[in-house]
């Protein structure tokens, strides 16, 4: 299945409007990727099944949503515009450029010249900065920001009106999902390494305490291997990887990468930091324990997921084939579409008449397709390939007895279903 499986999920992603290059009647821009009408939904439901398992389903957790360009000072202070760089090396005989912290694939692109007989060389490793500079204002000189190079240093310049403003207390957290952008010098790997991204982060504040931070650290390395498991990733396919401190980030004290097994090797899903009181006491802000009076600068644990290498990486776990079938066996929750309805025949205006009313009663608490194109065999080939977990056919026996037949995607196994019972049986079925 490893074979080919990338090349298979970048068709399928822009055949069924999952992910297409961006701008591309104008030969796309390297590092960007438009989400269609499957692909935002995915998007969607990942970020709702983060949002709900770090917000909702806790006390100690609250959410905010920064700007995405902010004072330039932050970016000064934060150290991002000095130490936010990765170094390059470039192949001199072919003048490829590799990340110089990336061992394994410059050993495997050196056998690859090996091979031919040729020489390798490299040149000297040089830093580029990752923020992507924009300018405000319309006359001259126009004041330059920059595009956040993550979406965490909105939650610290804002922790005092968060305090001030609401009633959490040490311990807690503050979740924020959005957009990020980075000047990448290597984009690659379809969505994985692309200049605008999205980010699911929790920054958790705690007493700074080394014990403490352990405990937290671990724990939250372990709820966010659990969650993506819950929702379907194998675990075979996750491990951690403890960060060498060459390449730990300029704020990180300890670092551990979740990581997945794609096709193109073992890769950073997401990364739970050790951020000790870098930010905070950078930005010169303090705690005052409300019960004790007790002064301190916090420490950060933060685990910072990549929402679109989630969505990839959900896609490639969930890609099977039986046969000529291609089946996305993706979790029920994440799937874009709950359920597709069918008239058994498109001609006949009694099935028509009775699904539609069907399609339209789901419809009001359920993202449902529609499709009466072909035969019924087809139609399920075309709704497994996007992953749908239910298909709903609309019978002659339907007219009679108010009941349809409803597929299971995974066992492709039938039962009917009384019309009344259809809303529940999906929301208990996908969503419980
Ligand atoms: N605030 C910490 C931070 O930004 P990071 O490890 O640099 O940490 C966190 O990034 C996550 O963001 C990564 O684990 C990955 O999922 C996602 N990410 C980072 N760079 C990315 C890129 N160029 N394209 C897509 N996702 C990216």
């Amino acid at each position: 299945m490893a074979n080919g499986l990338m090349e298979k999920i970048v068709s399928l992603a822009k055949r069924r409007g999952f992910v297409y290059p961006s701008s591309e009647i104008y030969g796309g821009l390297t590092g960007f990727w438009d989400y269609g009408p499957l692909g935002v939904e995915l998007k969607r439901n990942i970020k709702e099944q983060w949002w709900k398992n770090i917000v909702y389903e806790r006390e100690d957790i609250v959410g905010v949503d920064a700007a995405i360009i902010m004072n330039p000072e932050v970016w000064k202070v934060s150290g991002h515009l000095e130490g936010f760089t990765d170094p390059l090396v470039e192949c001199k005989v072919c003048h490829e450029r590799f990340r110089a912290d990336k061992n394994d694939k410059i050993k495997e692109h050196e056998s690859e010249h090996k091979d031919k007989g040729e020489k390798i060389s490299w040149t000297e490793p040089k830093t580029f900065n990752l923020l992507t500079e924009v300018f405000l204002g319309v006359t001259e000189p126009k004041q330059k920001a920059y595009l956040r190079g993550e979406i965490t240093q909105g939650v610290f310049v804002d922790f005092q009106n968060i305090i001030s403003s609401s009633r959490v207390k040490i311990p807690f957290g503050v979740a924020q999902i959005g957009k990020a952008f980075r000047n990448e010098i290597t984009p690659g790997n379809f969505t994985f390494r692309s200049r605008e991204f999205e980010q699911m982060e929790l920054e958790y504040f705690i007493k700074p305490d080394k014990k403490e931070a352990e405990g937290v650290f671990k724990y939250w390395k372990e709820e966010r291997r659990n969650w993506y498991v819950s929702l379907g990733i194998k675990e075979k396919n996750l491990r951690f990887r403890i960060h060498e401190p060459k390449e730990r980030a300029h704020y990180a004290i300890f670092a551990e990468d979740l990581e997945y097994d794609a096709p193109f090797g073992w890769s950073e899903l997401e990364g739970i930091h050790h951020r000790g009181d870098w930010d905070l006491s950078r930005h010169k802000i303090t705690y005052k324990d409300p019960d004790s009076s007790e002064e301190y600068t916090p420490w950060v644990i933060e685990a910072s997921g990549g929402v679109d290498r989630a969505a990839l990486f959900f896609l490639l776990d969930a890609y099977s084939e039986d046969g000529d079938r291609t089946i996305l066996k993706i979790h029920p929750k994440l799937a874009p579409y709950k359920a597709a309805v069918f008239p058994l025949l498109a001609n006949k205006p009694e099935l028509a008449e009775l699904a539609r009313s069907i399609y339209d009663d789901l419809r009001k608490r359920f993202y449902v397709a529609w499709d009466d194109r072909g035969n019924i065999g087809k139609r399920y080939y075309s709704q497994d390939e996007i992953g749908t977990p239910y298909c709903i056919t609309v019978d002659f026996e339907s007219l009679e007895k108010k009941d349809v037949t409803v597929r299971d995607r995974d066992t492709t196994k039938q039962e009917r279903i009384s019309i009344p019972k259809l809303s529940d049986f999906l929301h208990h079925a996908i969503l419980s």
